[in-house]
């Protein structure tokens, strides 16, 4: 089953990716980690993608799309994988078709998690991720179980650069100009299925799952 997830900056794409992932027994890729591990570690693709995503802009896509196109080559993704972030331009989107066509194969389920702006922008402030392994929380709504750790992997939860109030509104508006097209684009592609974001996070999942079941 191959996933890709959709959905304003903190619709709950990471949240539900992973809950997905456990269930589904495929890989949960998710751009904005494998960018937070490579700037943790001080990599070279670190380096050019920090001033970007600090910025609230997106990475250029020639730094994205062979990146990702490799990853999908891995056994772990023979069964299939769940993108999270990725496509998130027309060209990334092209790119990932062009890709699988070549390979007799195409995304089953672009599944959009819709949240208006409004809620987005509440959400961010009280997000906690963790540096190890990715996984994400809220202080209100998802809290770990103890206050700071992650409950997967024991490492420091942290709140996100990119998650001050300025940056979440310029990354909804990228969103709305770079990213919302290609709900059009899966539509055409009768892949595109919506799912109201603003419920629980287990009403969410249990919508995404009787999907996909
Ligand atoms: P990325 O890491 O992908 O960030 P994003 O798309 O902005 O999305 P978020 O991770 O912020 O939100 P989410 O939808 O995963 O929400 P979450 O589950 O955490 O990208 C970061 C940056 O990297 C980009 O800005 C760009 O610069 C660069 N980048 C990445 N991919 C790229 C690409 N392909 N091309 C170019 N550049 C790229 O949930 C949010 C919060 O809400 C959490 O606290 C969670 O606990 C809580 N929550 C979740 N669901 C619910 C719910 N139902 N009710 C209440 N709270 C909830
Ligand atoms: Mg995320």
């Amino acid at each position: 089953m191959k996933i890709i997830m959709l959905g304003a900056p903190g619709a709950g794409k990471g949240t539900q990716a992973k809950m997905l992932a456990d269930r589904y027994g495929i890989p949960h890729i998710s751009t904005g980690d494998i960018f937070r591990a490579n700037i943790k570690n001080n990599t070279e693709l670190g380096q050019k993608a920090k001033g970007f995503m600090d910025k609230g802009l997106l990475v250029p896509d020639e730094l994205v799309v062979d990146l990702v196109i490799d990853r999908i080559k891995n056994a772990d993704c023979m069964r299939g994988f769940i993108f999270d972030g990725f496509p998130r331009t027309v060209p990334q989107a092209e790119a990932l078709t062009y890709a699988l066509n070549n390979q007799n194969e195409k995304i089953d389920y672009a599944i959009e998690v819709e949240v208006p702006d409004e809620n987005i922008i509440e959400r961010m402030g009280g997000r906690r991720a963790c540096v190890g392994c990715g996984a994400t929380y809220h202080v209100v709504f998802n809290a770990p179980k103890v206050e700071g750790i992650c409950d997967h992997c024991g490492e420091k939860l942290i709140l996100r650069d990119d998650d001050k109030p300025e940056t979440v509104k310029d990354r909804l508006k990228v969103y709305h100009d770079q990213t919302q097209p290609l709900i059009d684009f899966y539509a055409e592609k009768g892949a595109h299925v919506r799912i109201d974001g603003t419920q629980d996070i287990m009403k969410v999942f249990e919508d995404i799952t009787k999907i996909l079941d």
